[in-house]
């Protein structure tokens, strides 16, 4: 999870450091723990980091005034060794001629750092990176340049990395390479950079390489070379990014998460263009006797709402799979089996491994935000939902996008004309849900004494109420489950009393009756009742402690796109009311590259 960026920029007088930490700032939310930055100047490699926050590690250090014209940088999350400056990158060997930053894990950094220290090397952190930095120098005292001794580099580490390195004995260059961790690399007017992910160099380059795994990236002033497994140079493609810059910037918000709860409504419509090409996607398809989607956290949510819609709907077996526990079900495959992969990021690891098994067996499909992402090149298919760049770590426009291209898939799937047209009206009911945002602060006042929470839906809102609860859980720290409303009298109902609050999430439908007679189950017990409800649902109103209320022609079956909103407003305002960042929950990154 950590970030990282290099840049080198075409004019030997300009200073990169204030560039490079524009770039590393954007990607702050890969990981905060501590930030670094390195860059060559006069036979030197200067070095500035710090744990802490990029700002306050910033005030401290002055982090954009340091001399040269390229350099690297880092934003941590911490796997092996505390957050502390030691720990942090960039990691250098122990003459400072080597300089490196890594997002990944080393997998048996343990037995090379053993070896290493054998053999006189002295380390300082307690890092898997560091092992990095100690083996180019060794290869480069070896008589291999930095490009080989990389190369020989990546035949002893084993585990997930993507790297950059810059070098004293031959400066003037970055080189990077990468295996299961995400890099990109960006031709820009005045330079050239890398980066984990596109929102760090958007404002400086959007004409893109993608390297693949064992690829060498050799970047100097004059251009951008890649390297195979044998040498050979790799005419690489260039994608340009349709993302614009200020799409990453907070644009007058207080918070990313905010902003993309914001742009809710222009995600969906957005996505709602890949008709044609869903379309086409179902085409060559073909036959599917069953579906199986595959992924994490809220990502999953998304596809347990596609479960509910493919079964009930178009009639196909479907299941979902936590992409952790993927490999338990992976014999199960076959060539009949569509597996659907969604992802935000395009790079969490476990839907990665995932992907690869069921590659062998059967047709794979990703439903992925980020163009270019690992699992959009390795999918057989792929849907690109219409999100935008998402910052925030909580998951909200995103979800909503990953929403869109399911109800699509399934709508066109099962010829379904009535589905189409209500979805094309989704975009209003999610701006209409919005207006209601003096009233859901004053709720949140009210509602942030709470320790527990319990979130009820039922049929097609059951994973809405497990989203709701994750939303709150990742942000507030208040511990809260999301429950299929049926299923509370089967044992939690014995935690309800007036300390936990409960939201209900009640759409008019087939299942209103049922879960307004569970409603009235925790009310009786002490409940305090929440209620996200049609608007005009008076009984609702007279037997819930509060109701959120949302258009009444929103239906059961759109209700998952619509009824998230004020759940995800929730948790965003009570985290304010706690004093927290709801763009960086603790322990959390935006993109997980670790198994
Ligand atoms: C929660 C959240 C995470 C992600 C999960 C999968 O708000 O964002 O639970 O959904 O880590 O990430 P992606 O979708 O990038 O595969």
């Amino acid at each position: 999870m950590c970030g990282i960026v290099g840049c080198i920029l075409k004019d030997n007088n300009e200073e990169v450091a204030p560039i490079l930490f524009d770039c590393i700032s954007k990607l702050e939310y890969r990981g905060y723990d501590s930030i670094g930055l390195a860059t060559y100047f006069n036979d030197k490699i200067h070095i500035k980091k710090d744990k802490g926050k990029i700002l306050e590690v910033d005030k401290k250090l002055n982090l954009a005034d340091m001399p040269g014209n390229f350099g690297i940088a880092h934003v941590r999350w911490a796997t092996h060794g505390d957050p502390s400056k030691l720990n942090s990158h960039p990691h250098v060997d122990e003459n400072n001629t080597v300089a490196v930053v890594h997002n990944g894990i080393i997998e048996n950094y343990l037995e090379i750092k053993k070896q290493l220290i054998k053999e006189g090397h002295v380390f300082k952190s307690d890092t898997d990176t560091e092992v990095i930095p100690h083996l180019i120098q060794k290869y480069m005292d070896e008589g291999f340049d930095l490009e080989h001794s990389i190369r020989k580099t990546i035949e002893v580490i084993h585990g997930a990395y993507a790297i950059a390195a810059v070098s004293v004995n031959e400066p003037d260059k970055i080189v990077a390479t990468r295996k299961d961790s995400p890099l990109i690399i960006g031709l820009g007017n005045e330079g050239y950079y890398l980066a984990s992910d596109s929102p760090a160099i958007l404002k400086y380059a959007r004409d893109i390489i993608y390297p693949e795994k064992g690829e060498i990236v050799i970047l100097d002033k004059t251009g951008v070379v890649v390297h195979d497994e044998f040498d050979n140079v790799v005419n690489k493609e260039i994608e340009t990014i349709n993302w614009t810059p200020e799409m990453a910037e907070k644009e007058g918000y207080d918070h990313f998460m905010i902003k993309e709860i914001n742009e809710q409504a222009i995600a969906v419509k957005n996505t709602l263009t890949q008709k044609d090409n869903i379309q086409q996607i179902i085409d060559e398809i073909g036959d599917i006797k069953r579906i199986c989607f595959v992924a994490c956290g809220t990502s999953y949510h998304a596809s347990l709402t596609g479960k509910y819609l493919l079964e009930s709907l178009a009639g196909i077996p479907t299941d979902v799979i936590l992409a952790s526990e993927f490999k338990y079900s992976a014999n199960t495959l076959d060539e009949d089996t569509l597996v659907i992969f969604i992802s935000q990021s395009g790079e969490t690891a476990d839907s990665l491994k995932a992907l690869d098994v069921a590659n062998e067996t059967s047709k794979t499909l990703g439903i992925v935000n980020v163009a270019g992402s690992s699992i959009t090149r390795r999918a057989k298919y792929v849907i690109q939902t219409q999100a935008g760049p998402e910052i925030g770590v909580a998951a909200t426009k995103t979800y909503v996008a990953q929403l869109t291209s399911i109800y699509l898939f399934v709508a066109l799937l099962s010829n379904n004309q009535e589905l189409l047209d209500e979805l094309n009206k989704v975009p209003d009911y999610i701006a209409e849900s919005l207006n209601d945002v003096e009233y859901i602060k004053s709720i949140s006042k009210r509602y942030n004494f709470a320790r527990d929470f319990f979130y009820l839906g039922r049929g097609y809102t059951y994973p809405t109420a497990l989203e709701g609860a994750l939303k709150l859980k990742e942000i507030t720290y208040i511990h809260a489950e999301g429950y299929a409303a049926g299923e509370l009298k089967h044992g939690p109902l014995a935690l309800i009393d007036k300390n936990i609050p409960v939201v209900v999430v009640i759409p008019p439908g087939d299942n209103y009756r049922k879960t307004m007679s569970n409603l009235e189950e925790v009310k009786s017990r002490g409940a305090i009742v929440l209620a996200v409800g049609s608007s005009d649902d008076e009984s609702l109103k007279a037997k819930a402690n509060d109701v959120i209320a949302i258009n009444s022609n929103v239906g059961e079956i759109i209700a998952p796109l619509v009824y998230v909103v004020p759940l995800q407003l929730i948790s965003y305002y009570i985290t304010l009311e706690k004093g927290y960042d709801p763009d960086k929950p603790k322990n959390l990154a935006k993109c997980v590259t670790v198994e």
